[in-house]
């Protein structure tokens, strides 16, 4: 088994199978922007129907919601976005690349040393230093460092002329917190309680690349746990674990995961860490956990002029709970699944096999349906198929020989692949051969849909 890929690797292995392709790619491309492609929507979709069957369907006390992306730009004034969104960047006078200062320097140092709590000038005295020079061209004339904003601005206007700035969302957990006390109402929730949602954010990064990891269009899975202070520790502790355990249940390898305090914290927060995870390009973050204190409800009452208060029915007292932030990216999460699944392995007759060795649940295909021989088997391999799609999603094969076509599926990650055989037109039992051990098994047809059922539950 060969586990030194590199993340070229995994973006034309991505390429080639159809999970992602580069944005606009018959325009030579648009940096930074992804499509997912028909295998890797599925990936993709199985893993946030993962994330919200784990953290809202399984949680009586966790409710959904899909708010607006375009969002009243006050949103933003109290969010604290409008003024400070930004990163630190530097150009590069030679080559006129665009870097993040903070970036530089952490993979100058191999992530040994953290610009997170740096300031501009120790960031500045930090590279002239130690000579970090432009990645690009290798030329060493920076300019000051500045700060980039990372929000997209739009404009709306009904009255030619007369337009009004507005931001693509940056991050989706603004529309839980405008909705908290819609929620409130129309649920009867009792403290504590979690909004959740999944959708598309927006930033203008500067990144070196690194495909799905940072883009500039990518979508978040954020959950807001609303809380007394009291229970705000314990409640982050248990996010903590949470979020570890969902990562390693969705197959994520326990020794390239650990947690990673944060150094510099926001006034209003009393802890935040994040999982990483061990990226072909090192420890990187996965997701975040944050303790956001009752900051954002408060701001938005004061910006908004509403009241986002709790009646706390034991002590008739009214609070403005404080939150707990659970966020992970479902891209990133993608690249990581990706990543960890990939595998090429030698094979006992010299052959090598690429394998996507991911959880069954997260499978594209689920199941594919192989006539033996076209000619003979293929009504009958039509017939299971649609029987079979009726449930997973199934792929359909003749063409090539059965070896190639256990390739290409294994390639994929289908765990189960339905051979259509003799046996099956004079019996009705088939041939399951399994992706990971490729042994086969005989199941009865009509037996197929709880076999496979039983071995993709998440
Ligand atoms: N509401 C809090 C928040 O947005 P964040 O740490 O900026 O916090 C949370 O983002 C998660 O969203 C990250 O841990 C990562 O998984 C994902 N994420 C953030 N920026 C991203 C980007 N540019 N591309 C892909 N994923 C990103």
């Amino acid at each position: 088994m060969n586990k030194d890929i590199k993340m070229e690797d995994i973006v034309s292995y991505c390429k080639q199978y159809g999970f992602v392709f580069p944005g606009s790619e018959i325009y030579d491309g648009f940096a930074n922007t992804w499509d997912f492609g028909p295998v890797g929507v599925e990936l993709k979709n199985n893993i946030k129907k993962a994330w919200w069957k784990r953290f809202v369907q399984q949680d009586p006390n966790t409710f959904g919601v899909d708010a607006a992306i375009l969002m009243n730009p006050k949103t933003w004034e109290a969010s604290g976005h409008v003024g400070s969104f930004s990163d630190p960047k530097m150009d590069c006078k030679k080559c006129k690349q665009r870097f993040r200062a903070d970036n530089l320097i952490e993979e100058y140092s191999n992530g040994s040393v953290s610009a997170e709590a740096m300031t501009h000038e120790e960031m500045q005295k930090y590279i002239q230093d130690n000579h970090i020079v432009c990645p690009n061209c290798k030329g060493f004339d920076w300019s000051e460092i500045k700060e980039f904003k990372l929000m997209f601005e739009t404009s709306r206007g009904t009255v030619e002329g007369a337009k009004d700035t507005v931001y693509l969302r940056p991050e989706t957990c603004q529309g839980e917190y405008v909705n908290f006390a819609n929620v409130l109402r129309t649920t009867r929730a009792k403290l504590p309680f979690a909004i959740a949602q999944i959708g598309k954010s927006f930033r203008n990064e500067i990144t070196p690349g690194n495909f799905l990891f940072r883009t500039i269009e990518f979508e978040q899975m954020e959950l807001q746990k609303f809380c007394k202070d009291s229970d705000s520790l314990a409640i982050y502790d248990d996010y903590k674990q949470q979020a570890l355990q969902f990562v390693k249940d969705i197959g994520l390898d326990p020794l390239k995961l650990r947690f990673h305090d944060h150094d510099k914290l926001a006034h209003y927060a009393k802890c935040a860490c994040d999982i990483q995870y061990k990226f072909p390009i090192g420890w990187e973050e996965l997701n975040g956990i944050h303790h956001r204190g009752t900051w954002d409800l408060s701001r938005h009452a004061e910006f908004s002029g509403k009241k986002l208060e709790y009646l706390d029915p034991e002590t008739n007292e009214k609070i403005i709970p404080t939150v707990i932030e659970y966020s992970i990216g479902a891209d990133r999460l993608t690249l990581a699944v990706l990543c960890e699944a990939y595998n090429v392995e030698q094979l006992p007759n010299g052959d090598t096999r690429e394998v996507l060795k991911v959880n069954p649940a997260l499978a594209p295909y689920k199941v594919s349906v192989l006539p033996l021989i076209k000619k003979n088997h293929s009504e009958k391999a039509m017939e299971l198929f649609k029987l079979l799609s009726n449930h997973f999603m199934t792929s359909y094969d003749e063409t090539a020989n059965i070896g190639k076509r256990y390739r290409r599926q294994d390639a994929i990650g289908t765990p189960f692949c339905i051979t259509v055989d003799d046996e099956t037109l004079n019996n009705n039992t088939v041939t399951v051969r399994h992706r990971d051990s490729m042994e086969q098994d005989v199941v009865k047809v009509d037996e197929l849909v709880d076999y496979i059922s039983s071995k993709i539950i998440f």
